[in-house]
Protein backbone atom coordinates (compact mmCIF):
# COMPACT_ATOMS: atom_id res chain seq x y z
CA UNK A 1 0.00 0.00 0.00
CA UNK A 2 1.06 3.20 -0.64
CA UNK A 3 0.37 6.65 -2.48
CA UNK A 4 2.13 6.85 -5.57
CA UNK A 5 -0.02 6.42 -8.35
CA UNK A 6 -0.07 7.28 -12.07
CA UNK A 7 -2.99 9.63 -12.99
CA UNK A 8 -3.43 10.66 -16.44
CA UNK A 9 -0.29 8.34 -17.21
CA UNK A 10 1.78 10.34 -14.66
CA UNK A 11 3.49 9.12 -11.57
CA UNK A 12 2.07 11.07 -8.65
CA UNK A 13 2.82 10.96 -5.04
CA UNK A 14 -0.31 12.00 -3.03
CA UNK A 15 -1.24 14.44 -4.99
CA UNK A 16 1.97 15.88 -6.73
CA UNK A 17 3.18 14.97 -10.08
CA UNK A 18 6.96 13.28 -9.26
CA UNK A 19 8.15 14.70 -12.70
CA UNK A 20 7.41 18.14 -11.56
CA UNK A 21 9.59 17.34 -8.36
CA UNK A 22 12.36 16.38 -10.37
CA UNK A 23 12.45 19.33 -13.05
CA UNK A 24 12.71 21.53 -9.79
CA UNK A 25 15.17 19.69 -7.72
CA UNK A 26 17.14 17.79 -10.20
CA UNK A 27 18.24 14.25 -10.40
CA UNK A 28 18.34 11.65 -8.61
CA UNK A 29 16.17 12.62 -5.52
CA UNK A 30 14.32 10.73 -3.03
CA UNK A 31 10.48 11.55 -2.98
CA UNK A 32 8.71 10.16 0.22
CA UNK A 33 4.53 10.58 0.92
CA UNK A 34 3.83 11.44 4.32
CA UNK A 35 0.53 9.77 4.11
CA UNK A 36 1.89 6.40 3.70
CA UNK A 37 4.45 7.03 6.12
CA UNK A 38 2.34 7.77 8.57
CA UNK A 39 -0.76 5.51 7.56
CA UNK A 40 1.88 2.13 8.14
CA UNK A 41 2.56 3.64 11.64
CA UNK A 42 -1.37 4.08 12.74
CA UNK A 43 -2.08 0.66 10.77
CA UNK A 44 0.51 -1.36 13.14
CA UNK A 45 -1.20 0.99 16.31
CA UNK A 46 -4.36 -0.07 15.23
CA UNK A 47 -3.45 -4.04 14.72
CA UNK A 48 -1.84 -3.97 18.19
CA UNK A 49 -4.58 -1.92 19.94
CA UNK A 50 -5.51 -4.41 22.23
CA UNK A 51 -1.85 -4.45 23.90
CA UNK A 52 -0.96 -0.76 23.05
CA UNK A 53 2.64 -0.97 22.64
CA UNK A 54 5.10 1.13 22.65
CA UNK A 55 5.84 1.28 18.93
CA UNK A 56 9.99 2.26 18.19
CA UNK A 57 10.44 3.55 15.06
CA UNK A 58 13.73 1.88 13.95
CA UNK A 59 15.80 5.25 13.04
CA UNK A 60 18.45 2.85 11.06
CA UNK A 61 15.83 2.56 7.86
CA UNK A 62 15.46 6.22 7.49
CA UNK A 63 16.95 8.63 9.41
CA UNK A 64 15.52 12.13 7.93
CA UNK A 65 14.66 14.32 10.83
CA UNK A 66 11.27 15.01 8.95
CA UNK A 67 10.49 11.18 8.42
CA UNK A 68 11.87 11.08 12.39
CA UNK A 69 9.51 13.85 13.38
CA UNK A 70 6.32 12.60 11.44
CA UNK A 71 6.51 10.02 13.08
CA UNK A 72 7.05 11.06 16.81
CA UNK A 73 4.49 13.79 16.15
CA UNK A 74 2.16 10.57 15.86
CA UNK A 75 3.07 8.95 18.92
CA UNK A 76 5.80 6.71 17.66
CA UNK A 77 9.13 6.36 20.45
CA UNK A 78 12.64 5.73 18.61
CA UNK A 79 15.20 2.62 18.16
CA UNK A 80 18.46 3.86 17.69
CA UNK A 81 21.90 2.58 17.19
CA UNK A 82 24.62 4.65 17.78
CA UNK A 83 24.87 8.31 19.29
CA UNK A 84 24.73 9.60 15.93
CA UNK A 85 20.76 8.32 16.01
CA UNK A 86 20.40 9.45 19.70
CA UNK A 87 21.47 13.39 18.70
CA UNK A 88 18.67 13.30 15.98
CA UNK A 89 16.14 11.60 18.08
CA UNK A 90 16.83 14.35 20.98
CA UNK A 91 17.44 16.86 17.93
CA UNK A 92 13.85 16.26 17.23
CA UNK A 93 12.93 16.43 20.98
CA UNK A 94 11.70 12.92 21.01
CA UNK A 95 10.86 12.33 25.01
CA UNK A 96 13.81 10.39 26.12
CA UNK A 97 11.38 7.74 28.13
CA UNK A 98 10.64 6.72 24.67
CA UNK A 99 14.04 5.73 23.31
CA UNK A 100 15.81 2.05 23.66
CA UNK A 101 19.35 1.54 22.17
CA UNK A 102 20.68 -1.24 20.66
CA UNK A 103 23.72 -2.37 19.27
CA UNK A 104 26.93 -4.51 19.66
CA UNK A 105 29.16 -2.34 19.80
CA UNK A 106 28.24 0.83 22.21
CA UNK A 107 31.33 2.72 23.25
CA UNK A 108 31.88 4.47 26.47
CA UNK A 109 31.21 7.59 24.70
CA UNK A 110 27.93 6.51 23.48
CA UNK A 111 26.14 4.98 26.70
CA UNK A 112 27.90 7.70 28.78
CA UNK A 113 25.67 10.11 26.50
CA UNK A 114 22.62 7.79 26.66
CA UNK A 115 22.48 7.48 30.38
CA UNK A 116 23.05 11.41 30.83
CA UNK A 117 20.13 12.11 28.46
CA UNK A 118 17.56 9.49 30.40
CA UNK A 119 17.03 6.89 27.69
CA UNK A 120 14.38 4.35 28.32
CA UNK A 121 17.20 1.41 28.15
CA UNK A 122 19.80 0.26 26.50
CA UNK A 123 18.69 -3.33 24.92
CA UNK A 124 22.27 -4.78 26.42
CA UNK A 125 24.08 -7.37 23.61
CA UNK A 126 27.06 -8.77 26.24
CA UNK A 127 28.34 -9.66 29.63
CA UNK A 128 31.35 -6.57 28.32
CA UNK A 129 28.58 -4.60 27.87
CA UNK A 130 26.65 -5.36 30.89
CA UNK A 131 30.24 -4.34 32.79
CA UNK A 132 31.10 -1.26 30.96
CA UNK A 133 27.27 0.47 31.24
CA UNK A 134 27.43 -0.94 35.35
CA UNK A 135 31.25 0.85 35.38
CA UNK A 136 29.89 4.37 33.54
CA UNK A 137 26.77 4.33 35.84
CA UNK A 138 28.73 4.20 38.91
CA UNK A 139 30.93 7.43 37.27
CA UNK A 140 27.59 8.99 36.90
CA UNK A 141 26.25 8.17 39.92
CA UNK A 142 22.75 6.26 38.39
CA UNK A 143 21.34 4.09 38.44
CA UNK A 144 20.21 2.45 34.43
CA UNK A 145 17.64 0.46 33.05
CA UNK A 146 18.02 -2.40 30.66
CA UNK A 147 16.47 -5.18 28.51
CA UNK A 148 18.63 -8.36 28.01
CA UNK A 149 19.09 -9.15 23.41
CA UNK A 150 18.23 -13.02 23.73
CA UNK A 151 19.68 -14.84 20.25
CA UNK A 152 16.77 -17.32 20.43
CA UNK A 153 18.21 -18.87 17.46
CA UNK A 154 15.53 -19.02 15.30
CA UNK A 155 15.38 -19.48 11.30
CA UNK A 156 13.70 -16.28 9.82
CA UNK A 157 13.78 -17.31 6.54
CA UNK A 158 15.37 -14.02 5.01
CA UNK A 159 18.06 -13.23 3.56
CA UNK A 160 21.38 -14.14 5.42
CA UNK A 161 22.79 -10.62 5.49
CA UNK A 162 19.74 -9.57 7.43
CA UNK A 163 19.30 -12.71 9.84
CA UNK A 164 19.80 -11.80 13.43
CA UNK A 165 19.54 -14.75 15.53
CA UNK A 166 21.73 -17.82 14.62
CA UNK A 167 23.50 -20.00 16.72
CA UNK A 168 26.86 -17.76 14.35
CA UNK A 169 25.35 -14.60 14.64
CA UNK A 170 27.14 -11.51 16.55
CA UNK A 171 23.60 -10.29 18.16
CA UNK A 172 22.44 -10.82 21.52
CA UNK A 173 23.00 -13.06 24.38
CA UNK A 174 21.94 -17.07 24.25
CA UNK A 175 19.74 -17.99 26.95
CA UNK A 176 22.69 -19.45 28.90
CA UNK A 177 24.69 -16.49 28.87
CA UNK A 178 21.57 -14.20 29.81
CA UNK A 179 20.68 -16.89 32.77
CA UNK A 180 24.56 -16.41 33.92
CA UNK A 181 23.43 -12.54 33.63
CA UNK A 182 20.43 -12.70 35.51
CA UNK A 183 21.44 -15.13 38.30
CA UNK A 184 24.57 -12.82 39.28
CA UNK A 185 22.48 -9.54 38.61
CA UNK A 186 23.43 -8.15 41.92
CA UNK A 187 27.31 -7.57 40.66
CA UNK A 188 25.81 -5.11 37.86
CA UNK A 189 24.22 -2.91 41.53
CA UNK A 190 23.39 0.07 38.93
CA UNK A 191 21.70 -1.43 36.62
CA UNK A 192 18.13 -2.86 36.52
CA UNK A 193 17.28 -5.83 33.95
CA UNK A 194 13.88 -4.56 33.13
CA UNK A 195 12.93 -6.75 30.27
CA UNK A 196 14.10 -8.81 27.38
CA UNK A 197 14.53 -8.24 23.60
CA UNK A 198 14.93 -9.66 20.31
CA UNK A 199 14.98 -8.66 16.93
CA UNK A 200 15.34 -12.00 14.79
CA UNK A 201 16.03 -10.42 11.42
CA UNK A 202 14.67 -8.18 8.72
CA UNK A 203 12.50 -8.69 5.97
CA UNK A 204 10.32 -11.29 7.36
CA UNK A 205 7.53 -11.93 5.35
CA UNK A 206 5.75 -15.14 8.00
CA UNK A 207 4.67 -14.95 11.67
CA UNK A 208 6.27 -18.33 12.53
CA UNK A 209 9.72 -17.20 13.43
CA UNK A 210 8.37 -15.00 15.65
CA UNK A 211 5.92 -17.28 17.66
CA UNK A 212 8.93 -19.75 17.85
CA UNK A 213 10.79 -17.02 19.32
CA UNK A 214 8.49 -15.48 21.22
CA UNK A 215 7.14 -18.97 23.22
CA UNK A 216 10.99 -20.02 23.81
CA UNK A 217 11.62 -16.21 24.99
CA UNK A 218 8.29 -17.20 26.88
CA UNK A 219 9.83 -20.17 28.68
CA UNK A 220 12.75 -18.32 29.90
CA UNK A 221 10.01 -15.69 31.08
CA UNK A 222 8.57 -18.58 33.39
CA UNK A 223 11.58 -20.07 34.14
CA UNK A 224 13.13 -16.72 35.60
CA UNK A 225 10.16 -16.17 37.36
CA UNK A 226 10.58 -19.12 39.53
CA UNK A 227 14.04 -17.93 40.19
CA UNK A 228 12.14 -14.91 41.72
CA UNK A 229 13.16 -12.19 38.43
CA UNK A 230 10.25 -10.29 37.48
CA UNK A 231 10.49 -8.55 34.23
CA UNK A 232 8.58 -5.59 33.23
CA UNK A 233 8.83 -5.36 29.19
CA UNK A 234 9.15 -7.82 26.43
CA UNK A 235 10.92 -5.90 23.07
CA UNK A 236 9.98 -8.09 20.23
CA UNK A 237 12.30 -5.76 18.01
CA UNK A 238 11.52 -4.86 13.95
CA UNK A 239 11.51 -7.49 11.07
CA UNK A 240 7.82 -7.18 9.36
CA UNK A 241 8.61 -7.68 5.22
CA UNK A 242 7.01 -5.68 2.94
CA UNK A 243 6.22 -6.42 -0.81
CA UNK A 244 9.06 -5.82 -3.09
CA UNK A 245 8.16 -7.81 -5.90
CA UNK A 246 4.89 -10.43 -5.56
CA UNK A 247 6.04 -11.67 -1.89
CA UNK A 248 2.81 -12.83 -0.09
CA UNK A 249 3.77 -11.16 2.93
CA UNK A 250 1.47 -10.58 6.61
CA UNK A 251 -0.45 -7.69 6.88
CA UNK A 252 -0.15 -5.94 10.34
CA UNK A 253 -3.76 -7.20 11.22
CA UNK A 254 -2.54 -11.23 10.49
CA UNK A 255 0.73 -10.39 11.88
CA UNK A 256 -1.14 -8.61 15.07
CA UNK A 257 -3.93 -11.67 15.10
CA UNK A 258 -0.90 -14.55 15.67
CA UNK A 259 1.16 -13.11 18.04
CA UNK A 260 -1.13 -10.97 20.28
CA UNK A 261 -2.24 -13.93 22.34
CA UNK A 262 1.95 -14.43 23.24
CA UNK A 263 2.58 -11.59 24.26
CA UNK A 264 -0.76 -11.36 26.60
CA UNK A 265 0.61 -14.53 27.85
CA UNK A 266 3.61 -13.02 29.13
CA UNK A 267 1.86 -9.99 31.10
CA UNK A 268 4.50 -7.53 30.15
CA UNK A 269 4.06 -4.37 28.31
CA UNK A 270 5.27 -4.75 24.76
CA UNK A 271 7.44 -3.06 22.26
CA UNK A 272 7.65 -2.85 18.84
CA UNK A 273 10.88 -2.34 16.95
CA UNK A 274 9.65 -1.67 12.99
CA UNK A 275 11.25 0.69 10.50
CA UNK A 276 11.11 -1.13 6.68
CA UNK A 277 7.43 -1.89 7.77
CA UNK A 278 6.48 2.07 7.79
CA UNK A 279 8.88 3.89 5.85
CA UNK A 280 9.86 1.53 3.48
CA UNK A 281 6.91 1.95 1.00
CA UNK A 282 6.44 5.69 1.41
CA UNK A 283 10.19 6.36 -0.74
CA UNK A 284 11.41 5.92 -4.12
CA UNK A 285 14.38 7.19 -5.82
CA UNK A 286 13.97 8.82 -9.03
CA UNK A 287 16.93 8.62 -11.36
CA UNK A 288 17.30 10.00 -15.32
CA UNK A 289 18.70 7.86 -17.61
CA UNK A 290 21.98 9.43 -19.08
CA UNK A 291 22.45 6.28 -21.85
CA UNK A 292 21.01 4.13 -22.99
CA UNK A 293 23.63 1.37 -24.03
CA UNK A 294 23.15 -1.91 -26.61
CA UNK A 295 25.87 -4.68 -26.71
CA UNK A 296 25.44 -7.98 -27.97
CA UNK A 297 24.64 -9.44 -24.89
CA UNK A 298 22.51 -6.62 -23.18
CA UNK A 299 20.85 -3.75 -22.87
CA UNK A 300 21.64 -1.16 -20.60
CA UNK A 301 19.89 1.51 -18.79
CA UNK A 302 22.58 3.76 -17.47
CA UNK A 303 20.84 5.81 -14.94
CA UNK A 304 22.13 8.65 -12.71
CA UNK A 305 21.80 6.62 -9.46
CA UNK A 306 23.88 3.84 -8.37
CA UNK A 307 25.26 1.49 -5.39
CA UNK A 308 26.24 5.00 -3.95
CA UNK A 309 22.26 6.10 -3.43
CA UNK A 310 20.71 2.64 -3.23
CA UNK A 311 22.78 -0.52 -2.20
CA UNK A 312 19.96 -2.52 -1.98
CA UNK A 313 20.28 -4.31 -5.36
CA UNK A 314 23.96 -4.43 -5.13
CA UNK A 315 24.36 -5.96 -1.62
CA UNK A 316 21.15 -8.49 -0.91
CA UNK A 317 20.45 -9.26 -4.79
CA UNK A 318 17.49 -6.95 -3.85
CA UNK A 319 14.39 -6.48 -5.96
CA UNK A 320 12.86 -2.93 -6.23
CA UNK A 321 10.01 -2.35 -8.84
CA UNK A 322 11.30 -0.07 -11.45
CA UNK A 323 8.51 2.34 -13.46
CA UNK A 324 8.91 5.01 -15.66
CA UNK A 325 7.95 8.73 -14.36
CA UNK A 326 5.51 8.86 -17.81
CA UNK A 327 3.92 6.13 -19.48
CA UNK A 328 3.88 6.11 -22.89
CA UNK A 329 0.72 5.18 -24.94
CA UNK A 330 2.52 2.89 -27.28
CA UNK A 331 6.02 1.46 -25.96
CA UNK A 332 7.16 -2.52 -26.49
CA UNK A 333 8.76 -4.40 -23.50
CA UNK A 334 11.91 -4.87 -23.51
CA UNK A 335 14.79 -6.18 -21.29
CA UNK A 336 17.53 -4.40 -19.49
CA UNK A 337 20.18 -4.50 -16.88
CA UNK A 338 20.02 -0.46 -15.11
CA UNK A 339 22.82 0.25 -13.98
CA UNK A 340 24.33 3.40 -11.90
CA UNK A 341 27.43 4.82 -13.16
CA UNK A 342 29.93 3.76 -10.48
CA UNK A 343 33.03 1.94 -11.18
CA UNK A 344 32.03 -1.46 -9.82
CA UNK A 345 30.51 -4.01 -11.67
CA UNK A 346 28.35 -4.62 -8.81
CA UNK A 347 26.65 -1.07 -9.65
CA UNK A 348 23.32 -2.16 -10.66
CA UNK A 349 19.44 -1.51 -9.68
CA UNK A 350 18.05 -4.56 -11.48
CA UNK A 351 19.02 -7.31 -13.94
CA UNK A 352 17.25 -8.75 -16.90
CA UNK A 353 14.49 -6.45 -15.86
CA UNK A 354 11.52 -6.55 -19.00
CA UNK A 355 10.10 -2.67 -19.14
CA UNK A 356 8.84 -0.80 -21.25
CA UNK A 357 11.28 0.82 -24.32
CA UNK A 358 12.85 3.81 -22.51
CA UNK A 359 15.31 6.45 -24.16
CA UNK A 360 17.87 8.61 -22.74
CA UNK A 361 16.32 11.52 -20.80
CA UNK A 362 13.01 9.78 -19.26
CA UNK A 363 13.18 9.34 -16.00
CA UNK A 364 12.78 6.35 -13.59
CA UNK A 365 11.33 6.00 -10.12
CA UNK A 366 12.29 2.87 -7.74
CA UNK A 367 10.03 1.99 -6.03
CA UNK A 368 9.68 1.24 -2.21
CA UNK A 369 13.35 2.87 -1.16
CA UNK A 370 12.27 4.54 1.71
CA UNK A 371 13.96 1.99 4.20
CA UNK A 372 17.40 1.43 3.77
CA UNK A 373 18.04 3.50 0.56
CA UNK A 374 19.24 6.78 1.54
CA UNK A 375 20.27 5.93 5.31
CA UNK A 376 22.72 3.59 3.87
CA UNK A 377 23.63 6.47 1.05
CA UNK A 378 27.65 6.84 0.70
CA UNK A 379 29.89 9.24 -1.20
CA UNK A 380 31.61 6.52 -2.96
CA UNK A 381 33.49 8.02 -6.64
CA UNK A 382 32.89 11.14 -5.36
CA UNK A 383 29.42 11.10 -5.89
CA UNK A 384 27.12 14.04 -3.77
CA UNK A 385 24.18 12.66 -2.07
CA UNK A 386 20.98 12.75 -3.86
CA UNK A 387 18.33 15.50 -2.89
CA UNK A 388 15.15 13.86 -0.33
CA UNK A 389 11.75 15.49 -0.69
CA UNK A 390 8.57 15.00 1.49
CA UNK A 391 5.43 15.35 -0.04
CA UNK A 392 2.25 16.03 1.82
CA UNK A 393 -1.23 16.35 -0.50
CA UNK A 394 -0.55 18.81 -2.74
CA UNK A 395 2.32 20.20 -0.34
CA UNK A 396 5.82 19.36 -0.52
CA UNK A 397 9.32 20.23 0.90
CA UNK A 398 13.14 19.61 0.32
CA UNK A 399 14.10 17.86 3.77
CA UNK A 400 17.41 17.69 3.05
CA UNK A 401 19.09 19.32 -0.04
CA UNK A 402 20.79 17.62 -2.81
CA UNK A 403 25.06 17.91 -1.53
CA UNK A 404 27.56 20.03 -3.22
CA UNK A 405 30.70 18.98 -4.59
CA UNK A 406 31.85 21.82 -1.60
CA UNK A 407 30.18 19.55 0.61
CA UNK A 408 32.22 16.56 -0.14
CA UNK A 409 35.61 18.02 0.82
CA UNK A 410 34.41 20.37 3.60
CA UNK A 411 35.74 18.57 6.09
CA UNK A 412 39.55 17.43 4.13
CA UNK A 413 42.31 18.69 5.46
CA UNK A 414 46.05 18.98 3.23
CA UNK A 415 48.87 18.62 5.98
CA UNK A 416 51.54 20.48 5.74
CA UNK A 417 54.14 17.45 5.06
CA UNK A 418 53.18 16.80 1.73
N1 LIG B 1 15.55 -3.42 15.80
C1 LIG B 1 16.83 -3.80 15.67
C2 LIG B 1 17.61 -4.13 16.86
C3 LIG B 1 17.41 -3.87 14.38
O1 LIG B 1 18.67 -4.24 14.25
C4 LIG B 1 16.63 -3.54 13.24
C5 LIG B 1 17.21 -3.60 11.89
C6 LIG B 1 15.29 -3.12 13.44
C7 LIG B 1 14.79 -3.09 14.73
C8 LIG B 1 14.39 -2.74 12.30
O2 LIG B 1 14.21 -3.76 11.41
P1 LIG B 1 13.13 -3.64 10.23
O3 LIG B 1 11.77 -3.52 10.88
O4 LIG B 1 13.44 -2.45 9.45
O5 LIG B 1 13.28 -4.90 9.46
N2 LIG B 1 19.79 -2.95 5.46
C9 LIG B 1 18.94 -4.12 5.41
C10 LIG B 1 18.12 -4.28 6.68
C11 LIG B 1 18.98 -4.30 7.93
C12 LIG B 1 18.18 -4.34 9.20
C13 LIG B 1 19.06 -4.02 10.37
N3 LIG B 1 18.37 -4.03 11.63
C14 LIG B 1 18.06 -4.05 4.17
O6 LIG B 1 18.16 -3.08 3.42
O7 LIG B 1 17.31 -4.97 3.90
Amino acid sequence: MHYFNYKTNNLYCEEVRVSDIVEKFGSPCYVYSYRTLIEHFRKLQAAFKEINPLICYSVKANSNLAICKALVNAGAGLDIVSGGELYRALKIRTNPKKIVFAGVGKTDEEITYAIKSGILFFNVESEAEMESIQELAIKLRRTVNVCLRINPEVDPHTHRYIKTAQKESKFGLSFSAARLLLLNRERFFNVNIKGLHIHIGSQITEARPYIQAVAKVSEFIKEMKSAGIKFEYLNIGGGMGIIYKKETTQTANVFARAIIPLLKNTGLKIILEPGRFIVGSAGILVSRVTYVKETELKNFLIVDSGMSDLIRPSLYDAYHEIVPLRKKSKSRQKKYDIVGPICESGDFLAKDRIMPQTEAGEYVAIMCSGAYGFSMSSNYNSRPRAAEILVKGNEYSVIKPRESYLDLVRKEKIPRFI
